[in-house]
């Protein structure tokens, strides 16, 4: 039986996942197009837009998080308890995972000695020193971590999908 009635997350809620998605598809064309980075290079042109929209991803996923846990998630219908856990430890990771995405590549800026800005007006203090290992160390990792939240929301993805079209349950509603 089709469960068209299943609750809603509030219009808040649906509006930033949906903002994330779209912040997110805008974060990596950019990400891949923009030239590399090497010693030396300034952070001008799409590198530029690069820290921008990663720096709205951390605004938003802020703002996100704080609204998620101040509200309940709407009551789940249905599922066992294996398909539920295995949904809130995806969702939970991905939460995780487009904070510290972010902070790791701010740090890698830091660590050349970029001023990275909110929304291009709002100087946002260094995550690391000029010159830093760390922060050198944290670049490394922010491109390995890329594939594993793209790893993540293809399963995420394929769960929305496997709900709608196979369960037809109305979990997909609840997002759209
Ligand atoms: C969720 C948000 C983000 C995603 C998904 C993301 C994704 C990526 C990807 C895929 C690359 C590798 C590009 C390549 O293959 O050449 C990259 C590199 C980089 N990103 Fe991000 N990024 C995010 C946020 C940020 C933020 C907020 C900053 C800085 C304020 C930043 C700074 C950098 C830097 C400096 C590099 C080059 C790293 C290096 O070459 O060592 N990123 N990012
Ligand atoms: C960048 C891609 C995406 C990310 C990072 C993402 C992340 C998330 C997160 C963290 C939640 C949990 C929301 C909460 O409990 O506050 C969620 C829920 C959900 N997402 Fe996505 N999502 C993405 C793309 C999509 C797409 C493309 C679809 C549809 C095909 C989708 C469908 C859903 C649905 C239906 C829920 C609600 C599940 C439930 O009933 O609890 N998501 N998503």
């Amino acid at each position: 039986m089709s469960k068209t009635a299943a609750p809603k997350y509030d219009l808040l809620a649906r509006l930033m996942h949906w903002l994330i998605v779209v912040l997110l598809i805008a974060q990596y064309a950019i990400a891949w197009t923009m030239p590399d980075i090497h010693r030396g290079t300034q952070p001008v042109g799409l590198i530029q837009w690069h820290l921008q929209f990663g720096t709205a991803i951390i605004a938003v996923m802020i703002v996100r998080l704080v609204w998620r846990l101040l509200r309940r998630e709407p009551d789940v219908v249905d599922g066992t308890a294996f398909t539920r856990q295995a949904a809130r430890f995806t969702h939970g990771i991905l939460y995780l995972l487009l904070i510290v995405q972010p902070l790791m590549g701010w740090a890698n800026a830091s660590s050349r000695d970029w001023t990275v800005t909110l929304f291009g007006v709002i100087p946002l203090p260094p995550l690391s020193a000029a010159g830093s290992r760390l922060g050198h160390a944290m670049g490394d990792i922010h491109q390995i971590f890329a594939w594993g939240i793209l790893g993540l929301v293809g399963v995420h993805v394929a769960a929305a999908l496997y709900h709608h079209f196979m369960l037809r349950d109305g979990v997909l509603r609840r997002m759209a």
